[in-house]
């Protein structure tokens, strides 16, 4: 599903990722963890085609990132769910219409668009707050959002950075649970997250990451 091959990422004169040789198949569930600065958010990117590599391949569904056009490229990163590191959800916009948004971009009928927003927010138990704005909502319930607005349109890979920040223990859980919910359905996942205990003891796939290079895989 996602296969990486000589991956390097340079920002000017510092060396982001250091050749990344990664696969992931289809309906894995990954762990990337690694210190702060090791690349993480950076290689999520990559592969979401929001950055380009200064070398090396990315393939996603077996198709090679730097030979799509914008157009094909838009087209393939509806099919991603990105959960970003500082959630990015539209102030003025409820809950509801935060998620919405995300298939209304794809074109979808609004019938479609409503009864599979109202699924989506039941998924990550916030239907009740549908009608709220995202910044009177506590930093689990935002967060919940943005996996929300992540998973509505059934994408076939799931990207999420850092998901669990700011999260108490049992918003940890929460959260956690739900993505192994969403993994037993059939997504595809790569979670980056610099806390490494989080999915400790489930034999959960772990790639580490130190500064820019894969270190150790468990
Ligand atoms: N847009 C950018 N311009 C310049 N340097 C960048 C940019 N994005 C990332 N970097 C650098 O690349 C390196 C990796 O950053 P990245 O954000 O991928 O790390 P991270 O593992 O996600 O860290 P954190 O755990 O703090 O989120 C850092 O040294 C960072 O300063
Ligand atoms: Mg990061």
């Amino acid at each position: 599903m996602i296969q990486l091959f000589h991956l390097f990422k340079n920002f000017g004169p510092n060396a982001a990722l250091r050749d990344i040789d990664l696969r992931v198949s289809r309906g894995e569930f990954v762990l990337i963890t690694g210190p702060s600065g090791a690349g993480k958010t950076t290689l999520l990117r990559l592969i979401f085609g929001a950055e380009k590599p200064t070398s090396g391949q990315i393939l996603i569904n077996s198709i090679n990132l730097n030979r799509l056009g914008r157009a094909s490229l838009d087209l393939l990163r509806r099919r991603i769910g990105f959960v970003f590191q500082d959630f990015k959800l539209l102030p003025k916009k409820t809950v509801f219409e935060n998620v919405a948004l995300a298939l209304e971009v794809t074109g979808e009928r609004g019938s479609i668009v409503r009864k599979k927003t109202h699924q989506s927010l039941r998924r990550v138990d916030l239907a009740q707050k549908e009608k709220a704005y995202p910044l009177s909502l506590s930093g689990g319930e935002q967060q919940r959002v943005a996996i929300a607005r992540a998973i509505v349109k059934d994408p076939l890979i799931l990207l999420a950075d850092e998901p669990t920040g700011n999260l108490d223990a049992d918003l940890t859980r929460d959260i956690i649970t739900l993505f192994k919910n969403i993994h037993v359905k059939g997504t595809t996942i790569v979670v980056a997250t610099h806390n490494q205990e989080l999915f400790e003891h489930s034999g959960q796939r772990t790639v580490v990451l130190k500064r820019g290079k894969i270190v150790a895989e468990k």
